[in-house]
């Protein structure tokens, strides 16, 4: 079978490193391989938002490397969907596989739709129900075109039911798990931290929240922003704030912005596992840092209205906060305080992408 991959942002290169893990295990075991081409549009293009998860996550480098990112949505979207067609063309893949909700996701599966090449989506039948959020239109549109529906949770699969996808399209739904937990399970036993984040940890004793921001909803809305901003640094006055900072809201802050909050370089997945280890909780917007709070037991603060993992709120361990000063500020006593339970297995048993590359095999 072969298989085209498409990647191109942060966290599709943390999800894509299991499954191509997972191949290469079929591969090991099984006379028949699985031919994995790998194709990066570029959408996440600096060496910390992109090369460094290659190189320690041990992704097999892209065999097509498109260059495509910083444009707007529509043009980035085109430009993807023309460059793939053609990838695709020349490739001749049996299935093209993509994940999450980003433009290069929903690149990727229009071009193999148009092609007749099956799509198995990866983290499909997440909703956060709010259609402004272009990450929402991604996910739901790849839904509704994708031959394999690859759910990370029992809500996902709901989702889809709800929406009676299975019915209008013949489309294979299952809950397999969420290969963002094979990737903690995995690489959190040979993770090591550089340099400078393990003194950084040091100087800190351990005594810190870890912060990310980043969503559109947030950065694009002046006040949210400020808001969120303002909260972060009010709670940095009595525990300090590590925040690594994405591009997207390094350039809206400017480089002589100055804060309480302690911002870094965005950082490799093997130092971000290693803060999450050692913080005693989450503030973000992001979605794979929710789980990953999870898995790390973690309190997490959202700095959202909705969230796609709904469980994590359901379990008590993950507050909507929204962007309202005094709501964040509130949440960080609430959170801190209440003892959690962490033991429910809500993302699978670490197999996940062992069981999609079953899957797909099973059909060819
Ligand atoms: C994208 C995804 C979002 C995901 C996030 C992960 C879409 C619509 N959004 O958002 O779902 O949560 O990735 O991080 O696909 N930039 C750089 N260097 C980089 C990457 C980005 O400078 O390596 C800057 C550019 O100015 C770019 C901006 O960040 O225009 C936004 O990047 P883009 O990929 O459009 O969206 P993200 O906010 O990263
Ligand atoms: N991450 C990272 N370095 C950072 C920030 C995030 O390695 O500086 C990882 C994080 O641990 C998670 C993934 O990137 O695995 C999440 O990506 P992001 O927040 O960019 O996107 P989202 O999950 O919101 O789509």
């Amino acid at each position: 079978m072969k298989l085209l991959t498409i990647v191109g942002a942060r966290p599709q290169f943390i999800k894509a490193a299991s499954v191509s893990r997972a191949i290469q295990q079929y591969n090991h075991n099984n006379s028949n391989p699985i031919q994995e081409i790998i194709l990066h549009t570029g959408q996440h293009y600096d060496k910390n938002m992109s090369d460094v998860f290659f190189s320690e996550m041990q992704i097999p480098q892209p065999n097509y490397h498109l260059g495509i990112g910083g444009s707007s949505h529509g043009a980035m979207t085109g430009r993807m969907l023309e460059k793939i067609e053609e990838v695709i063309f020349q490739e001749k893949p049996d299935v093209v596989l993509v994940y999450g909700d980003t433009n290069s996701t929903l690149a990727g599966s229009l071009a193999a739709v148009k092609l007749h090449i099956p799509v198995a989506h990866v983290e499909a039948g997440l909703r956060s129900f709010n259609i402004n959020m272009p990450e929402e239109v991604n996910r739901v549109l790849t839904d509704q075109i994708s031959k394999w529906l690859f759910c990370p949770t029992e809500t996902a699969v709901k989702n889809l039911q709800n929406e009676g996808i299975a019915e209008r399209t013949q489309a294979l739904i299952s809950n397999v798990g969420d290969v963002m937990y094979d990737a903690v399970l995995f690489y959190r036993k040979i993770a090591k931290p550089t340099d400078k984040i393990s003194s950084l940890i040091d100087k800190l004793s351990g005594n810190f929240y870890l912060a990310t921001v980043h969503r559109a909803e947030n950065t694009d809305d002046p006040i949210r922003f400020s808001n969120i901003m303002d909260a972060l640094n009010n709670i940095s006055e009595t525990t300090p704030v590590v925040l690594p900072l994405h591009p997207r809201t390094r350039k809206l802050l400017g480089s002589d912005y100055r804060s309480q909050v302690r911002l870094i370089e965005p950082v490799g997945y093997f130092d971000m596992i290693t803060l999450l280890s050692h913080c005693q909780g989450v503030f973000t917007d992001s979605g794979g840092l929710q789980k990953e709070a999870f898995f790390f037991k973690k309190p997490c603060v959202t700095l959202r209205d909705e969230t796609e993992w709904v469980e994590l709120v359901e379990h008590g361990v993950n507050i909507l906060a929204g962007s309202s000063r005094e709501t964040i500020i509130g949440a960080e006593k609430l959170i801190i305080q209440e003892h959690k339970n962490y033991s429910n297995p809500l993302y699978g048993d670490g197999s996940a992408a062992q069981k999609i590359i079953t899957s797909l095999m099973e059909a060819f």
